[in-house]
């Protein structure tokens, strides 16, 4: 099918899963997995924004990623740090609004201040929009959500009555921005983890064998296809 014909995601969220396995595989440590899926998400970034995709929301470290060795959290740490600086760059080119998602007060103080640098700088951009998962499960953001809820609702700033999902919602992470239309996890693994548990609801999921550093383009054309052939079926339900 051409590529252009294609139905896209409004919003594509993706688990980058596999670094490890790939590095593995190639006799290389575990480190060097992620150095190369940092790679790929840097250029995949580009391919998305000039396919013309709104939304991309990616998984980069979840609140149980926190058990894995020290020196690997250590290293995904310093990878971070290194990519939110390089990420500016590519805000611009991409006229693209980055947030982080997720709780950032665990994060080293130099770290929390480059994402507020980061989204500060990013903020008036509206071509394309960005999410990066850092620090992110879904139920630990539905707990924070709630807390503030309450809050608001101890106050008397909310309303009487049912909660609604639309109110709920604005004390999500995500709040103003539109669920995910397509999930894709790579690596084998059909889960979805403690990601996005709220906004999922009605996503469509591919899940592909390849790993994350070997995901290309054309894989995730694939990907697209596969979700366009389902919604021209079935229709958006
Ligand atoms: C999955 O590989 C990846 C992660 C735990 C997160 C790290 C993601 C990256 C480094 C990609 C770049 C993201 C940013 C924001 C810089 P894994 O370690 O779970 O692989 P495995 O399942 O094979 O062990």
């Amino acid at each position: 099918m051409d590529e252009n014909n294609l139905i896209l995601p409004n919003h594509l969220a993706i688990i980058l899963d596999g670094n490890g396995r790939w590095a593995k595989k190639r006799n290389m440590p575990r480190s060097y997995g992620h150095i190369v899926g940092t790679d790929n998400l840097e250029k995949m970034c580009d391919v998305i924004a000039d396919m013309g995709i709104k939304y991309l929301t990616v998984y980069a470290f979840s609140t149980e990623n926190w058990k894995r060795a020290q020196d690997e959290v250590a290293l995904l740490m310093n990878l971070f740090r290194k990519y939110l600086k390089r990420c500016e760059k590519k805000a611009v080119r991409n006229h693209m609004r980055v947030r982080i998602i997720g709780d950032p007060t665990a994060l080293a103080p130099d770290l929390q201040e480059e994402i507020h640098y980061l989204e500060e700088m990013s903020s008036g951009y509206d071509q394309m929009y960005f999410q990066i998962a850092i620090n992110y499960g879904g139920r630990d953001e539905i707990e924070r959500a709630v807390t503030k809820l309450a809050d608001d609702a101890r106050k008397g700033v909310l309303p009487e009555g049912r909660v609604t999902g639309e109110t709920f919602e604005k004390y999500l992470d995500t709040a103003g921005i539109p669920d995910p239309d397509l999930l894709i996890r790579t690596s084998g693994e059909q889960r979805i983890s403690n990601f996005l548990l709220w906004q999922l609801a009605y996503t469509e999921f591919y899940f592909t064998d390849t790993a994350w550093p070997d995901f290309h383009k054309e894989d995730l054309i694939k990907a697209i296809e596969a979700y366009d052939h389902r919604n021209r079926r079935f229709g958006n339900a």
